[in-house]
């Protein structure tokens, strides 16, 4: 019924089929290698990674631009995959600060503990982000939050436990524009204001868009 090819940025090729609702691997190996934010990844081929060979690079950077992390910062990396956002921002934050990856499917939670083992204060959290906020597995408060949420977006409830937790910017990574907007309204809301936005074309010949918007409270805007 479909046959998909994954090509990796480390130089691997795996080769799956899908029929009778089963997937089988036709050709390669299980596991890949991605180059990314200065950093070789080992994730099994059919896990969650950008599809562009320059998007994951792309959306690191324009992140670390608008976040711009500082030493001793802490951070929230939410819907955090293998780790990418994570990864970057303790190279900026330095080793003694705290981060958060927060990531449900099985797969991505053992991808991020086996690629981040040797940043010992990234915490992997295995939860739904809406669960894990409102159990209050995940604390504020924090200075940091990356959101890269799926299609349907982060929703209200996430975006208002995040606003609580008090961090002093929110970079929001979002691949379905509609969405986003009704997150930004969500944070509009509540006194924030989207104070960049940027637009890769990460899906060339397809209509489909990857915005990465910085959201930061309004006061903070005005002090500068
Ligand atoms: C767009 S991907 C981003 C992954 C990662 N940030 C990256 O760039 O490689 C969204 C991720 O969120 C995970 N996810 C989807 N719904 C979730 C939820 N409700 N709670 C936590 N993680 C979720 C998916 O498994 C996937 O890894």
């Amino acid at each position: 019924e479909a046959v998909e090819a994954v090509a990796s940025t480390g130089g691997d090729v795996t080769v799956t089929a899908l029929a009778d609702g089963a997937v089988t691997r036709v050709d390669g190996p299980a596991t890949v290698r991605e180059v990314a934010a200065g950093r070789e990844w080992t994730l099994p081929a059919s896990g969650f990674w950008q599809v562009h060979p320059a998007a994951a690079d792309t959306l690191v950077d324009a992140v670390l631009d608008l976040l711009d992390p500082r030493p001793g910062e802490s951070a929230w990396d939410l819907y955090g995959g293998a780790g990418l956002f994570a990864a970057a921002v303790a190279s900026r934050v330095g080793p003694a600060a705290r981060i958060t990856l927060v990531e449900s499917a099985a797969q991505g939670v053992a991808a991020a503990r086996e690629n981040l083992r040797d940043l010992p204060r990234v915490e992997v959290v295995a939860a739904r982000v809406e669960t894990a906020l409102a159990r209050r597995r995940v604390t504020g408060p924090v200075d940091l939050v990356v959101l890269d949420p799926p299609r349907t977006g982060a929703g209200a409830r996430v975006v208002r436990d995040v606003i609580a937790a008090g961090p002093r910017a929110v970079a929001y990574v979002a691949c379905d524009p509609a969405a986003f907007a009704r997150d930004v309204r969500t944070f509009a809301d509540a006194g924030w204001e989207l104070a960049a936005l940027r637009g890769f074309d990460l899906f060339p010949m397809t209509q489909h868009v990857e915005l990465v918007g910085l959201l930061r409270p309004r006061a903070a805007l005005n002090r500068r």
